[in-house]
Protein backbone atom coordinates (compact mmCIF):
# COMPACT_ATOMS: atom_id res chain seq x y z
CA UNK A 1 0.00 0.00 0.00
CA UNK A 2 1.64 3.20 -1.14
CA UNK A 3 -1.57 5.57 -0.94
CA UNK A 4 -4.50 6.09 1.32
CA UNK A 5 -7.08 7.63 -2.05
CA UNK A 6 -10.02 5.55 -1.80
CA UNK A 7 -11.11 2.37 -0.11
CA UNK A 8 -11.88 0.59 -3.63
CA UNK A 9 -8.09 0.80 -3.59
CA UNK A 10 -7.29 -1.67 -0.61
CA UNK A 11 -8.06 -5.05 -0.07
CA UNK A 12 -9.48 -6.69 2.74
CA UNK A 13 -5.93 -7.41 4.28
CA UNK A 14 -5.26 -4.26 4.00
CA UNK A 15 -8.27 -3.12 5.86
CA UNK A 16 -8.02 -5.56 8.64
CA UNK A 17 -4.22 -4.40 9.25
CA UNK A 18 -5.11 -0.95 9.15
CA UNK A 19 -7.94 -1.90 12.07
CA UNK A 20 -5.69 -4.01 13.96
CA UNK A 21 -2.59 -1.68 14.14
CA UNK A 22 -5.30 1.04 14.98
CA UNK A 23 -6.57 -1.55 18.04
CA UNK A 24 -3.15 -1.87 19.05
CA UNK A 25 -2.09 2.16 18.63
CA UNK A 26 -5.17 2.32 20.86
CA UNK A 27 -4.30 0.68 23.66
CA UNK A 28 -0.05 2.40 23.78
CA UNK A 29 -2.43 5.78 23.69
CA UNK A 30 -4.77 4.61 26.23
CA UNK A 31 -2.07 2.70 28.81
CA UNK A 32 0.40 5.65 27.92
CA UNK A 33 3.20 3.50 26.29
CA UNK A 34 4.86 5.53 23.74
CA UNK A 35 5.03 4.92 19.93
CA UNK A 36 6.98 7.30 18.41
CA UNK A 37 6.98 5.76 15.28
CA UNK A 38 7.71 8.39 13.24
CA UNK A 39 9.90 10.82 14.70
CA UNK A 40 11.62 12.80 12.64
CA UNK A 41 8.93 12.92 9.64
CA UNK A 42 6.60 15.96 8.59
CA UNK A 43 3.23 15.73 7.24
CA UNK A 44 1.48 18.43 5.24
CA UNK A 45 -1.97 18.92 5.98
CA UNK A 46 -3.65 20.20 2.67
CA UNK A 47 -7.62 22.34 3.43
CA UNK A 48 -9.38 23.21 0.67
CA UNK A 49 -12.86 22.70 2.98
CA UNK A 50 -13.45 23.05 6.57
CA UNK A 51 -12.38 20.56 9.05
CA UNK A 52 -12.70 19.72 13.26
CA UNK A 53 -12.22 16.38 13.61
CA UNK A 54 -9.86 15.61 10.42
CA UNK A 55 -6.97 18.31 11.16
CA UNK A 56 -6.85 17.87 14.97
CA UNK A 57 -6.90 14.24 14.78
CA UNK A 58 -4.18 14.15 12.22
CA UNK A 59 -2.19 16.64 14.07
CA UNK A 60 -2.43 15.62 17.22
CA UNK A 61 -1.54 12.13 15.78
CA UNK A 62 1.16 13.18 13.86
CA UNK A 63 2.53 14.59 17.42
CA UNK A 64 2.17 11.64 19.39
CA UNK A 65 3.86 9.74 16.60
CA UNK A 66 6.78 11.89 17.46
CA UNK A 67 6.61 13.59 14.01
CA UNK A 68 5.28 17.12 12.67
CA UNK A 69 2.28 17.92 11.27
CA UNK A 70 1.48 21.02 8.86
CA UNK A 71 -1.36 23.02 8.10
CA UNK A 72 -1.78 24.21 4.69
CA UNK A 73 -4.90 26.32 3.84
CA UNK A 74 -5.29 25.49 -0.04
CA UNK A 75 -6.21 29.10 -0.32
CA UNK A 76 -3.16 30.32 0.84
CA UNK A 77 -1.06 28.24 -1.53
CA UNK A 78 0.10 29.14 -5.15
CA UNK A 79 -2.37 26.40 -5.98
CA UNK A 80 -5.62 28.71 -5.40
CA UNK A 81 -3.47 30.98 -7.84
CA UNK A 82 -3.08 28.12 -10.85
CA UNK A 83 -0.18 26.68 -9.79
CA UNK A 84 -0.22 23.29 -11.42
CA UNK A 85 -0.99 20.37 -8.83
CA UNK A 86 1.78 18.44 -10.57
CA UNK A 87 4.45 20.65 -9.69
CA UNK A 88 2.95 21.49 -5.95
CA UNK A 89 3.26 17.30 -5.89
CA UNK A 90 6.89 17.43 -6.87
CA UNK A 91 7.88 20.40 -4.56
CA UNK A 92 5.84 19.24 -1.65
CA UNK A 93 7.67 15.54 -2.47
CA UNK A 94 11.33 17.60 -1.53
CA UNK A 95 9.69 18.84 1.56
CA UNK A 96 7.56 16.41 3.64
CA UNK A 97 6.98 12.58 4.09
CA UNK A 98 3.22 12.39 3.30
CA UNK A 99 0.59 14.38 2.77
CA UNK A 100 -3.49 14.48 3.63
CA UNK A 101 -5.36 16.41 1.53
CA UNK A 102 -9.58 17.43 1.84
CA UNK A 103 -10.52 18.62 -1.25
CA UNK A 104 -13.15 18.57 -3.71
CA UNK A 105 -12.31 16.53 -7.26
CA UNK A 106 -10.77 13.37 -6.38
CA UNK A 107 -9.35 13.76 -9.55
CA UNK A 108 -6.55 16.03 -7.51
CA UNK A 109 -5.79 13.95 -5.22
CA UNK A 110 -4.74 11.38 -7.68
CA UNK A 111 -2.88 13.23 -9.59
CA UNK A 112 -1.20 14.30 -6.79
CA UNK A 113 -0.24 10.58 -6.01
CA UNK A 114 0.87 10.65 -9.83
CA UNK A 115 3.22 13.10 -9.52
CA UNK A 116 4.70 13.09 -6.39
CA UNK A 117 6.88 10.52 -4.58
CA UNK A 118 5.27 10.87 -0.93
CA UNK A 119 2.47 8.67 -0.05
CA UNK A 120 -0.78 10.88 -0.29
CA UNK A 121 -4.18 10.25 2.01
CA UNK A 122 -7.59 10.97 1.35
CA UNK A 123 -8.96 13.42 4.25
CA UNK A 124 -12.20 13.89 1.95
CA UNK A 125 -13.50 14.67 -1.61
CA UNK A 126 -16.79 14.53 -3.01
CA UNK A 127 -16.42 11.15 -3.82
CA UNK A 128 -15.07 9.37 -0.61
CA UNK A 129 -13.99 9.83 2.74
CA UNK A 130 -11.70 6.63 3.68
CA UNK A 131 -9.87 7.58 6.77
CA UNK A 132 -13.72 8.36 8.30
CA UNK A 133 -15.17 5.05 7.27
CA UNK A 134 -11.68 3.13 8.75
CA UNK A 135 -12.42 4.33 11.95
CA UNK A 136 -16.58 3.82 11.66
CA UNK A 137 -15.31 0.02 11.02
CA UNK A 138 -12.71 0.19 13.50
CA UNK A 139 -15.31 1.18 16.25
CA UNK A 140 -18.46 -1.25 14.96
CA UNK A 141 -15.82 -3.82 15.38
CA UNK A 142 -14.95 -2.84 18.69
CA UNK A 143 -18.37 -2.95 20.19
CA UNK A 144 -19.58 -5.95 18.60
CA UNK A 145 -16.25 -7.70 18.08
CA UNK A 146 -16.49 -9.00 14.67
CA UNK A 147 -17.57 -7.45 11.23
CA UNK A 148 -17.80 -10.08 9.15
CA UNK A 149 -21.85 -11.04 8.87
CA UNK A 150 -23.28 -7.96 10.64
CA UNK A 151 -26.06 -5.72 8.60
CA UNK A 152 -25.06 -1.79 8.09
CA UNK A 153 -28.15 0.57 6.91
CA UNK A 154 -26.73 3.44 5.39
CA UNK A 155 -29.66 6.05 4.76
CA UNK A 156 -29.46 9.45 3.04
CA UNK A 157 -27.17 11.20 0.25
CA UNK A 158 -25.36 8.54 -1.63
CA UNK A 159 -22.40 11.20 -1.14
CA UNK A 160 -18.42 10.58 -0.14
CA UNK A 161 -19.71 8.50 3.41
CA UNK A 162 -22.23 6.34 1.75
CA UNK A 163 -19.63 5.76 -0.86
CA UNK A 164 -16.92 4.87 1.54
CA UNK A 165 -19.28 2.98 3.46
CA UNK A 166 -20.57 0.66 1.00
CA UNK A 167 -17.20 -0.26 -0.20
CA UNK A 168 -15.80 -0.66 3.49
CA UNK A 169 -18.52 -2.62 4.75
CA UNK A 170 -18.63 -4.76 1.69
CA UNK A 171 -14.94 -5.68 1.35
CA UNK A 172 -15.37 -6.42 5.32
CA UNK A 173 -18.08 -9.02 4.62
CA UNK A 174 -20.90 -7.40 6.38
CA UNK A 175 -24.24 -6.97 4.45
CA UNK A 176 -24.74 -3.53 3.29
CA UNK A 177 -28.41 -1.69 2.77
CA UNK A 178 -28.37 2.43 1.56
CA UNK A 179 -31.45 3.83 1.24
CA UNK A 180 -31.05 7.11 -0.68
CA UNK A 181 -33.99 8.56 -2.74
CA UNK A 182 -34.06 8.68 -6.17
CA UNK A 183 -31.09 11.42 -7.59
CA UNK A 184 -29.15 10.89 -4.76
CA UNK A 185 -27.96 7.19 -4.97
CA UNK A 186 -24.25 6.95 -4.53
CA UNK A 187 -21.96 7.12 -7.19
CA UNK A 188 -21.67 4.92 -10.38
CA UNK A 189 -18.14 3.27 -9.31
CA UNK A 190 -19.15 1.97 -5.98
CA UNK A 191 -22.60 0.86 -7.46
CA UNK A 192 -20.80 -1.10 -10.20
CA UNK A 193 -18.29 -2.48 -7.80
CA UNK A 194 -21.58 -3.57 -5.41
CA UNK A 195 -23.98 -4.35 -7.44
CA UNK A 196 -22.87 -7.71 -8.20
CA UNK A 197 -22.66 -8.57 -4.07
CA UNK A 198 -25.25 -10.45 -3.17
CA UNK A 199 -24.83 -8.75 0.57
CA UNK A 200 -25.49 -5.39 -1.33
CA UNK A 201 -29.39 -3.62 -1.54
CA UNK A 202 -29.69 -0.40 -2.75
CA UNK A 203 -33.47 0.79 -1.97
CA UNK A 204 -35.41 4.40 -1.56
CA UNK A 205 -37.47 2.72 1.31
CA UNK A 206 -35.60 3.57 4.67
CA UNK A 207 -36.91 0.85 6.42
CA UNK A 208 -36.68 -1.80 4.29
CA UNK A 209 -32.70 -0.66 4.85
CA UNK A 210 -32.89 -0.59 8.24
CA UNK A 211 -34.76 -4.11 8.59
CA UNK A 212 -32.37 -6.31 11.08
CA UNK A 213 -29.60 -3.94 10.95
CA UNK A 214 -26.36 -4.16 13.14
CA UNK A 215 -25.66 -0.41 12.87
CA UNK A 216 -27.40 2.62 11.91
CA UNK A 217 -25.67 5.23 9.62
CA UNK A 218 -26.20 8.55 8.51
CA UNK A 219 -24.87 11.96 7.24
CA UNK A 220 -25.94 15.46 5.93
CA UNK A 221 -28.51 16.11 3.26
CA UNK A 222 -25.56 18.80 1.76
CA UNK A 223 -22.20 18.41 2.08
CA UNK A 224 -19.79 20.89 1.72
CA UNK A 225 -19.95 22.57 -1.56
CA UNK A 226 -23.51 22.12 -1.72
CA UNK A 227 -24.47 24.66 0.16
CA UNK A 228 -26.33 26.12 -3.27
CA UNK A 229 -28.47 22.94 -3.20
CA UNK A 230 -29.57 23.28 0.35
CA UNK A 231 -33.61 24.05 0.06
CA UNK A 232 -34.20 21.33 -2.85
CA UNK A 233 -32.23 18.48 -1.01
CA UNK A 234 -34.10 19.57 2.46
CA UNK A 235 -37.31 18.88 0.00
CA UNK A 236 -36.08 15.34 -0.78
CA UNK A 237 -34.68 13.99 2.36
CA UNK A 238 -37.17 15.30 4.64
CA UNK A 239 -39.37 13.55 6.54
CA UNK A 240 -38.19 10.54 5.24
CA UNK A 241 -34.35 10.00 5.40
CA UNK A 242 -33.78 10.28 8.85
CA UNK A 243 -32.81 8.13 11.59
CA UNK A 244 -35.65 8.19 14.22
CA UNK A 245 -37.24 6.36 17.38
CA UNK A 246 -39.42 4.21 14.16
CA UNK A 247 -36.09 3.16 12.14
CA UNK A 248 -34.47 2.36 15.37
CA UNK A 249 -37.53 -0.07 15.61
CA UNK A 250 -36.84 -1.88 12.59
CA UNK A 251 -33.03 -2.62 13.18
CA UNK A 252 -31.82 -5.35 15.60
CA UNK A 253 -32.57 -4.74 19.25
CA UNK A 254 -29.00 -3.63 19.97
CA UNK A 255 -28.00 -1.92 17.03
CA UNK A 256 -25.59 0.59 17.08
CA UNK A 257 -25.70 4.44 15.52
CA UNK A 258 -22.75 5.90 13.94
CA UNK A 259 -22.28 9.63 12.58
CA UNK A 260 -19.47 10.91 10.65
CA UNK A 261 -20.12 14.58 12.71
CA UNK A 262 -20.89 17.08 12.10
CA UNK A 263 -24.73 16.16 12.42
CA UNK A 264 -27.87 18.27 11.62
CA UNK A 265 -29.80 17.18 14.72
CA UNK A 266 -33.41 17.22 13.61
CA UNK A 267 -32.05 16.88 9.62
CA UNK A 268 -31.04 13.32 9.17
CA UNK A 269 -31.00 12.21 12.70
CA UNK A 270 -33.31 13.06 15.68
CA UNK A 271 -31.61 14.67 18.65
CA UNK A 272 -33.41 12.57 20.76
CA UNK A 273 -31.33 9.27 18.98
CA UNK A 274 -28.34 11.12 18.97
CA UNK A 275 -27.97 11.23 22.53
CA UNK A 276 -29.11 8.56 23.40
CA UNK A 277 -26.08 6.76 21.03
CA UNK A 278 -23.40 9.53 21.79
CA UNK A 279 -21.57 7.16 23.48
CA UNK A 280 -21.01 5.20 20.18
CA UNK A 281 -21.09 8.56 18.46
CA UNK A 282 -18.14 10.00 20.07
CA UNK A 283 -16.46 6.53 20.34
CA UNK A 284 -16.41 6.90 16.62
CA UNK A 285 -14.67 10.63 16.57
CA UNK A 286 -12.04 9.42 18.89
CA UNK A 287 -11.17 6.08 16.90
CA UNK A 288 -10.31 8.88 13.78
CA UNK A 289 -7.16 9.83 15.45
CA UNK A 290 -5.95 5.73 16.09
CA UNK A 291 -7.40 4.82 12.61
CA UNK A 292 -5.48 7.61 11.30
CA UNK A 293 -2.23 7.20 13.18
CA UNK A 294 -2.34 3.36 11.99
CA UNK A 295 -2.55 4.67 8.28
CA UNK A 296 0.14 7.11 8.44
CA UNK A 297 2.42 4.18 10.50
CA UNK A 298 1.52 2.10 7.55
CA UNK A 299 2.42 4.72 4.72
CA UNK A 300 5.38 6.64 6.33
CA UNK A 301 7.44 4.81 8.36
N1 LIG B 1 -16.04 13.69 10.13
C1 LIG B 1 -15.16 14.60 9.68
O1 LIG B 1 -14.42 14.37 8.72
O2 LIG B 1 -15.15 15.75 10.40
P1 LIG B 1 -14.42 17.11 10.01
O3 LIG B 1 -15.13 17.65 8.78
O4 LIG B 1 -14.62 17.98 11.21
O5 LIG B 1 -12.98 16.85 9.72
N1 LIG C 1 -20.61 14.45 3.58
C1 LIG C 1 -20.01 15.41 4.46
C2 LIG C 1 -19.04 14.75 5.37
C3 LIG C 1 -18.36 15.67 6.35
C4 LIG C 1 -17.37 14.97 7.22
C5 LIG C 1 -19.33 16.49 3.63
O1 LIG C 1 -18.67 16.15 2.65
O2 LIG C 1 -19.48 17.67 3.95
Amino acid sequence: MKHLLKLLDLSTEEIVDILDLADKLKYQKTHGIPHRILEGKSLGMVFAKSSTRTRISFEAGMFQLGGQALFLSASDMQINRGEPVEDTARVLSRYLDGIMIRTFAQAEVEALAEHGDIPIINGLTDFCHPCQVLADLMTIREHKGLLQGLKMCYIGDGNNMANSLIVGGLKMGMKVACASPKGYEPWREVLDFAAPNPDFLLTSEPLEAAAGADVLLTDVWASMGQEGERAERQAAFAGKYQINAELLAAANPDAMVQHCLPAHKGEEITAEVFESHAAEIFDEAENRLHAQKAVMVKLMS
